[in-house]
């Protein structure tokens, strides 16, 4: 029996392009669509098989772009679309997929359809596109209820009507500028299917969609509790606008309209949800494709934390047949070299609020990101890596503040400084700001400047070391490409998980995805060892102590150098292929 090959998706290392800081081409200080195409050698010689974009829409930038004015176009500091179309045809000439995101629960307030839904009367077809709603209290005077905005503040705001005066709400879970579509309105529905229909039919592959908990609202807004959210695990929170039962049906038809492609089109959530069991469901094999798993970005560098991140993140998605993903920053999260340069375990360390007044470490949080890329290279399933963390670069902690852009900052009162320190413009070549960035006789610097330090972190420098940061990731993915047991390639031809429950427990903690299965070998406290099938191990240490390789091990990279006694010391990892030497697969 002939066995279908297994979908891309599963296995796939996506890098994330933050368009505006990854490559200026004209020289604006910002990056562009022609900036990508120029660096898509770079892309595809790091050995990554995919590539997603943040959104490069037209924007007001109220949210860096999660602001969409016009969901068919290109901005115009960002390039065309016959430009961007140009890149599309590069990309996969040179084997690269390419994800674009999708803003789905809300839109800019230069959207057509929110200027005519201001325009337009209390009740007409075009408010009935928003949630509009009257206010509370004998004048109207009060929001419609308690909930509030991520970034600070109510998430209701008031609106005059024809005549001037003040007039009903809407709601909007982000800023002011971000209005939050009803999805219950047919024409919602009808024109993201549209819009996916019109990428999808110019060659992209799929969407990363943008908080895909929250599209569902509770029937008749009821107020909030005042737990955050995600609220700590336990018992399930039912809550009236985040992770509600009512998106899957949304993402059943989104699946069946991908699914019509010869090609099928994929989708990643960004579903910030209360435990890995919530997440799975995002997952179910006529749903979205792959999930973010934000769990294991969150856990502490400690044993024990990751080891259950993994477990969690198996048993759940190997119960539903789809396949783990593994990530350690984004562009909303404190790079991973920062956040690990802390001490752990304290609480978690998801902004720089978080962390800011824990002493760093900064050589300890690089040595750990390294050990951090192998483990999540090794492990069953997809990965995500954010630009500049092949490069090893550190969260910006003290950017200025007149030049500091994210929403945040001004909406809470300036006091959460927000996401602009992870988002600094990459640095390229040569000795000084714009480092290669944007180029020579450039009309602006870069948008958000770079620190002079990072003249020792350029691709130029680091491209001529083999040791470097970019050297490991280089490394790495060649290995997993070829390495049977981590989905080289072609893989071993396993079709894809059928959606029930196809794995699912024991030790082995299968993944259910047609790759190299998956089992804990015994290791020391505060060490992490597992196995994957055929030959290869991974060895994590992050205890203090030195870790001794098995006597059948042969060393395939390390994070780091080994002891002269050839012990993997504390906050190194090691792949390692095991058995007899002469049946070693590399
Ligand atoms: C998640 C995005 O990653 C983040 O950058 C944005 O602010 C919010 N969604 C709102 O769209």
């Amino acid at each position: 029996m002939t066995r279908a090959p297994r979908p891309w998706w599963r296995s796939a290392v996506v890098y994330q392009v933050y368009i505006r800081s990854f490559a200026d081409a004209d020289g604006d200080g910002v990056g562009d669509v022609a900036g990508l195409r120029r660096r898509l050698p770079y892309l595809a010689e790091l050995g990554v098989d995919a590539i997603w974009i943040n959104p490069w829409y037209p924007s007001p930038l109220r949210d860096g772009g999660y602001d969409v004015a016009d969901y068919r176009a290109i901005d115009p500091s960002l390039g065309t679309l016959p430009e961007a179309q140009a890149m599309l045809n590069e990309a996969h000439a040179s084997g690269l997929r390419v994800l674009l995101d999708l803003v789905p629960n809300h839109v800019s307030d230069q959207h057509a359809w929110f200027r005519r839904a201001l325009e337009a009367p209390p009740g007409s077809p075009a408010r009935a596109r928003f949630i509009f709603r009257p206010g509370c209290g004998p004048t109207g005077a009060e929001p419609p209820n308690n909930w509030t905005s991520n970034f600070g503040g109510s998430a209701w705001t008031r609106v005059a009507d024809a005549d001037g005066r003040p007039g009903e709400w809407y709601l909007h879970l982000f800023a002011p500028e971000q209005s939050d579509l009803d999805w219950t309105n047919s024409e919602v529905r009808d024109e993201f299917a549209a819009i996916m229909r019109f990428w999808f039919d110019l060659g992209i592959d799929g969407f990363r969609i943008d908080v895909a908990h929250g599209l569902a609202k509770a029937e008749g807004l009821p107020d909030a509790s005042t737990v955050g959210w995600p609220p700590p695990a336990g018992e399930p929170v039912e809550h009236p606008h985040w992770d509600r039962d009512e998106v899957h049906e949304i993402y059943r038809a989104w699946r069946a309209l991908a699914d019509e492609y010869e090609d099928p089109r994929v989708f990643v959530a960004e579903a910030w949800v209360q435990s890995p069991e919530r997440l799975a469901r995002y997952v179910r094999s006529d749903e979205l494709h792959t999930a973010f798993n934000f769990d294991f970005l969150l856990a502490p560098w400690q044993a024990q934390s990751i080891r259950r991140s993994i477990e969690t993140t198996l048993r759940t998605h190997s119960a539903v047949g789809a396949s783990p993903t593994w990530v350690l920053s984004n562009h909303d999260t404190i790079r991973e070299v920062s956040r690990y340069a802390r001490r752990q375990g304290v609480r978690p360390l998801r902004t720089l609020g978080d962390l800011v007044d824990l002493p760093p470490d900064f050589a300890l949080g690089l040595r750990r990101a390294r050990a951090a890329v192998l483990l999540m290279l090794a492990l069953p399933g997809g990965a995500y890596v954010y630009q500049g963390a092949e490069l090893g670069l550190p969260e910006v902690e003290d950017l200025p503040v007149d030049v500091l852009r994210d929403p945040g900052w001004e909406l809470s009162d300036h006091t959460e400084r927000g996401r602009d320190g992870c988002r600094v413009p990459i640095p390229w070549s040569g000795s000084a700001p714009p480092f290669g960035f944007s180029p020579p006789g450039a009309s602006a610097p870069p948008w958000l400047p770079q620190p002079a330090a990072w003249s020792d972190l350029t691709v130029e420098r680091q491209a001529a070391d083999p040791g470097s940061t970019l050297g490991l990731y280089r490394r790495a993915l060649a290995l997993r490409r070829e390495h049977p047991a981590l989905g080289g390639a072609d893989g071993d031809g396993e079709g894809e998980g059928d959606g029930e429950g196809d794995g699912g427990g024991g030790e082995a903690d299968a993944a259910g995805d047609g790759e190299g299965e998956f089992s804990w070998l015994p290791a020391p406290a505060g060490a992490l060892a597992f196995a994957r099938e055929p030959g290869f191990a991974c060895i994590v240490n992050l205890s203090a102590d030195g870790v001794t390789l098995p006597s059948d091990a042969t060393l395939l990279i390390a994070s780091g150098p080994l002891t002269d006694d050839a012990q993997v010391p504390h906050d190194t990892a090691v792949w390692v292929t095991t058995g007899p030497r002469e049946e070693t697969p590399i």
